[in-house]
């Protein structure tokens, strides 16, 4: 059943929230796409003023669904970046509604001029989702990353905020 954006919320991570957030990037299902932090980057970036971090909280209950995370938020060229989002449920459209007030909050609260991300070669199911969401795909960075024994590629998205303007007017934002 998807998800409806007015029924996602994001709230602050407190300190008494990270061993749920290490938790859920330590999950096999999530650790392949991202990262882990060591958690005392997550008590940085819960403190630190150039960052946002939040638990996202799904329809009636408070229980936490996941992680997103800002970067950049008093970036003096008014880029923003999408550091990180982790969900534990699924293909429910979460992840979608997230991104939605993520792009409302980064434009419209932070000022961003360009609001950007980069994602796994391997991670189609991310990539699906911001190119549907109006990202454009800015360019590669050759084998970045370790995958394995062996190496993957992040694509670098980024949406502009007249792009996002075009957007609301059209009626796909929030
Ligand atoms: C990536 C992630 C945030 C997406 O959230 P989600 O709630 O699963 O995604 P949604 O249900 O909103 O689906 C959004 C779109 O993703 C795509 N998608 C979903 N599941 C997919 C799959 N299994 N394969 C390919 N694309 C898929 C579809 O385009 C879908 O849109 P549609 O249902 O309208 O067709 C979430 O799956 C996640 O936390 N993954 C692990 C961590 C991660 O990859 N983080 C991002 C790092 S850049």
């Amino acid at each position: 059943m998807a998800v409806v954006a007015s029924q996602v919320r994001l709230r602050p991570t407190m300190l008494s929230d990270l061993d749920f957030v290490t938790s859920v990037e330590q999950d096999q299902q999530n650790r392949p796409f991202i990262t882990p932090w060591e958690r005392t980057q997550h008590e940085g970036a819960v403190r630190f003023p150039d960052f946002r971090h939040f638990i996202v909280e799904a329809g009636a209950g408070t229980e936490p669904a996941g992680f997103v995370i800002l970067q950049g938020c008093r970036n003096p060229n008014a880029s923003v970046e999408l550091k990180r989002i982790v969900l534990q449920p699924k293909g429910r459209g979460l992840g979608r509604a997230c991104v939605r007030l993520l792009k409302q909050m980064a434009f419209r609260d932070l000022h961003a001029h360009r609001f950007w991300l980069d994602v796994k070669t391997l991670n189609t199911r991310a990539q699906a989702l911001y190119a549907s969401e109006g990202f454009v795909e800015e360019g590669r960075l050759r084998e970045s990353v370790r995958a394995g024994d062996g190496w993957d590629s992040l694509i670098v998205m980024s949406m502009l905020d007249r792009e996002y303007q075009a957007r609301v007017a059209l009626g796909e934002e929030l």
